[in-house]
């Protein structure tokens, strides 16, 4: 259920986002809502304030109140903005064309989740502040900047899930608020001194007041409710699930060729190959460097990786490069002169940023020729060699490195292309290490050698538009480029290292207003491009700015993190962050992208990664190479995980089919699938892979063990992934577990039915060809349930596709298929954990006894083997 709050401005000035860029379906027509939605609006018109009560618990606090009364009288610490310009007493509502302010008063010390992008001290849930703090300023400011912590980064997300636990009934409801808006903001969690509130605080440089609300009342019911609004994330190619490989400095082709040659020399399994800018010429976007890339090259190579069903994604710049003198050819540049889809300066002019090549334009996405001229590019580079089944967009932000339009009037001719920012060159070396190195005992090599040799060296808007809503660019008195209230943009002034905010769209509409959307229509525009080049096929997309709807269009990697023990725990709560934000296709760079990493890093983060959705290891200019071959431990690590992975590839693509059907969080908080334990609502050092599996990964260096919480209270069974083993877990705390180097903790929640891969191979597509088995670990009933999205894996849909049902009760499990997906593979082995307390003395498969089982005492495990179960056809298996 979700209720819609908007406060506008009656002319209709302010800016709004338009349906072409992101489509909100219609509210419900239906009058009855009003007398039973678990959500009731009420409000005071004069002053005008408004609260949301939920009609099944008239007394509680409101969800979110603007009352001045349910506000706390006491005078809040002055919260200066970053040019001192003052805020204002109170929590009065404002609503004035450069700057609007809405209070709700929130729980004392309320649990919120998301409000981002950021990476956040406080961990996953954020920091609400006590007793006159302020804990949270969330900007919502697009921002390229390398992983800082509490700060504004690359996407803007105004979604937040409150969880509510009531201690005296001992139960919980979670619910979700929306602020469907692009300006730049801020957004505070605050505890005034004394107060019996907390608050949430809401300003904004534009745009309007415009609020969802999502009554859960589950975690996960919020989410959904959420991703029903926004748009529910894009399917994905199955091969999009395999183990990616990319670095910045992988110098040309032979180098690339290499990598992949000797992740097959190691048997780890790599699924794609990945180039970064220095594939392009004069990096330059939809370009082939002639010397270390040649174009015929380049295509042998992605040939070989199509022969042997492995994938090519080459990155793609926000910006374009502009031409340097009159000879100079650059296609792209011309081109998109010639359909006029670059952003202007106020005076019609280009607008000339800086970034790696030089000057450079901007698409502007809002000019009526962007699409096909987007489209164009990337059908070129295609047919130049570049035959890439996915593309890499970054520095979407969009990231400028000069302030203002600076390359106007700049002399172009001079050398333009600033390498000198580029790590690894002289006065910006890569010097730094992970927490607890010690260079003499593990050598500049980052090797700890603890466990054997080294195998390998040590290193069309115009319509809408008039409708309403054109914003800062038609309003009178209006400031673009320093708006009187300062965001606490951790760069400063709003134009710093990005385009100014001045810069001109089509049909008016300025930067200042849309900054934060840029990231998503590039997104959109790439999508339906790969859509137009390889029609049918599911586009792949790895994006680094995002924003309400992105999920749709493309996944996320989490930027540019440090090679540090730190920034591994910190990808957890990014991952979880996403998920709310309904982009669950997202994962970190794997070892640590900026400085060097070490051997017991990247094992152990090698093997959280390949638990996490995206999974891709990537590395910077000039750093330690880090590939998983590159130490003996960590290779045998990676294989171990990367085999988990794949025979759990069904589990994974069902668990994405559901995000794509249903929005539902594939990587979960703990508390998202056990919300009445307080005991996990900070938790973000586990998760929980769909409902059936927890993990706990060590997050520290130098330790051979881990400790982590096992939910449910004692009535829930968890049992070892590798030894099936039900482990004696402390009631409601940690619990102390092996981990040495090498090994992930990850655990199976009793009541689950997991249809596996029998034999991981090499790549997706060969997993994919082998046979399935089966995994049930029974609750205590005997109880036992899962589902299996089947589908060709690669095809837009609709398309066929088939749900397996598998259930179990004592002594029987039943597999029911449901769909026009044919299935070829079939199911060979059926194991049961949990099923029988003494040895079964008869078993049968679909009525038919079979003397192929074996019984294990020890942890209760039936296997029924040598099957060749035709699942396109319901089977049992029965035992008594
Ligand atoms: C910034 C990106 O975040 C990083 O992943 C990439 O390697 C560099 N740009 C160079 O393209």
């Amino acid at each position: 259920m979700r209720l819609h709050v908007n406060i506008f401005d009656t002319d209709k000035a302010q800016f709004t986002i338009l349906p072409d860029v992101i489509a909100l379906p219609d509210a419900e027509d239906d009058p009855s809502l009003k007398r039973n939605s678990d959500l009731e609006f009420h409000y005071e018109s004069s002053p005008f304030a408004f609260w949301i009560t939920r009609r099944s618990e008239p007394d509680a606090q409101p969800l979110f109140d603007t009352r001045t009364s349910s506000l706390p009288s006491t005078p809040i610490p002055p919260i200066i903005a970053s040019d001192n310009s003052t805020a204002l007493d109170g929590f009065p509502l404002v609503f004035e064309d450069q700057y609007l302010q809405l209070t709700s008063a929130l729980p004392l010390g309320a649990n919120i989740y998301g409000l981002g992008e950021v990476l956040s001290s406080s961990g996953f849930r954020r920091d609400i502040g006590t007793d006159g703090g302020v804990g949270t300023i969330q900007t919502l400011w697009a921002r390229d900047s390398p992983d800082p912590i509490n700060q504004n980064v690359y996407g803007s997300h105004p979604i937040y899930l409150e969880h509510r636990y009531n201690q005296t009934t001992r139960h919980s409801q979670s619910h979700g608020v929306f602020h469907f808006g692009a300006a730049g903001s801020d957004i505070l969690l605050l505890t005034p001194p004394s107060s019996p509130v907390s608050v949430i605080e809401y300003r904004l440089l534009g745009g309007t007041l415009d609020f969802y609300f999502f009554s859960g009342p589950s975690p996960q019911k919020v989410i959904e409710q959420y991703g029903d609004l926004i748009g529910h994330p894009t399917w994905l190619p199955a091969w999009g699930f395999g183990f990616q490989l990319s670095r910045w400095g992988y110098s040309d082709v032979n180098d690339t060729r290499d990598q992949v040659v000797k992740m097959r020399e190691a048997n780890i399994p790599l699924e794609v190959m990945w180039n970064d800018i220095d594939l392009y010429h004069a990096i330059r976007d939809f370009t082939t460097d002639p010397v270390s890339f040649p174009a015929e090259e380049v295509r042998a190579f992605i040939d070989e990786l199509t022969a042997n069903q492995q994938h090519y994604i080459p990155i793609v710049d926000a910006a374009i490069p502009i031409l340097v003198n009159d000879s100079d050819v650059y296609d792209p540049y011309s081109r998109g002169t010639e359909l006029d889809v670059f952003l202007k300066n106020p005076d019609g002019s280009q607008y000339l940023g800086q970034v790696w090549p030089g000057y450079t334009v901007f698409p502007d996405w809002f000019a009526n020729n962007t699409q096909s001229f987007w489209t164009e590019a990337l059908r070129n580079w295609f047919q130049s060699g570049v035959n890439y089944s996915g593309i890499w967009l970054d520095m979407n932000e969009p990231s400028s490195f000069c302030i203002g339009s600076c390359g106007t009037g700049a002399n172009l001719t001079a050398a333009t292309i600033p390498t000198q920012f580029f790590p690894g060159t002289p006065g910006n070396l890569v010097t730094d290490y992970p927490e607890g190195y010690n260079a003499t005992i593990w050598g500049p090599s980052g090797n700890i050698t603890i466990n054997g040799t080294l195998t390998f060296g040590n290193n069309s808007a115009a319509n809408a538009l008039s409708k309403r809503g054109l914003g800062a660019a038609a309003e009178s008195g209006v400031n673009l480029n320093t708006p009187p209230y300062a965001i606490h943009n951790a760069d400063g002034i709003l134009s710093t290292h990005t385009v100014s905010t001045n810069a001109t769209h089509a049909n008016r509409v300025v930067e200042l207003d849309v900054h934060n959307v840029w990231g998503l229509m590039e997104e959109k525009a790439t999508h339906l491009a790969l859509l137009d080049i390889h029609p049918g096929k599911r586009p792949f997309l790895i994006s680094r700015s995002t924003f309400p709807s992105s999920g749709k269009w493309t996944g996320h990697w989490l930027g540019d993190n440090i090679s540090k023990w730190q920034y591994m725990y910190l990808s957890i709560q990014g991952v979880l962050q996403f998920q709310l934000y309904q982009i669950p296709f997202v994962g970190a760079d794997t070892c640590g992208f900026q400085g060097n990493t070490d051997e017991e890093l990247c094992n152990r983060w090698m093997q959280l990664s390949a638990f996490l959705p995206f999974y891709r290891n990537h590395n910077v200019r000039s750093a330690l190479s880090q590939e998983p071959y590159r130490w003996d431990s960590v290779a045998n690590a990676s294989r171990t995980a990367i085999s988990v992975r794949y025979s759990l590839l069904p589990y994974w693509y069902t668990l994405f089919a559901n995000a794509s059907l249903h929005g539902s969080p594939p990587i979960r908080a703990l508390f998202f699938e056990f919300p009445d334990e307080p005991e996990l609502f900070a938790v973000d050092r586990q998760y929980l892979i769909g409902r059936d599996l927890l993990v706990t990964p060590v997050l520290t260096p130098n330790v051979s063990s881990v400790d982590g919480i096992f939910p449910g209270q004692g009535r829930v069974v968890w049992r070892d992934w590798y030894t099936q083993e039900v482990v004696n877990a402390s009631i409601s705390t940690n619990t102390t577990l092996g981990a040495p180097l090498g090994h992930i903790n990850v655990h199976i929640r009793d009541g689950s039915a997991i249809l596996l891969h029998e034999e991981p191979a090499y790549t997706i597509a060969q997993t994919r060809q082998g046979p399935y088995s089966l995994l049930v670990a029974q609750a205590a009933d005997g109880y036992a349930f899962g589902t299996a999205y089947i589908d060709d894996g690669e095809t837009v849909p609709p398309t066929p596709n088939t749900t397996l049902t598998m259930k179990a009760r004592k002594g029987a499990v039943t597999i029911y298929p449901n769909g026009d997906y044919w299935i070829t593979q079939r199911l060979h082995i059926v194991t049961v954990l949990g099923a029988a307390q003494t040895l079964p003395t008869e078993v049968t498969v679909d009525g038919v006894q079979t003397a192929a089982w074996q019984y294990d005492s020890h942890v209760y495990r039936l296997v029924i083997k040598a099957l060749n179960l035709d699942l396109n056809k319901p089977h049992s298996v029965e035992w008594k």
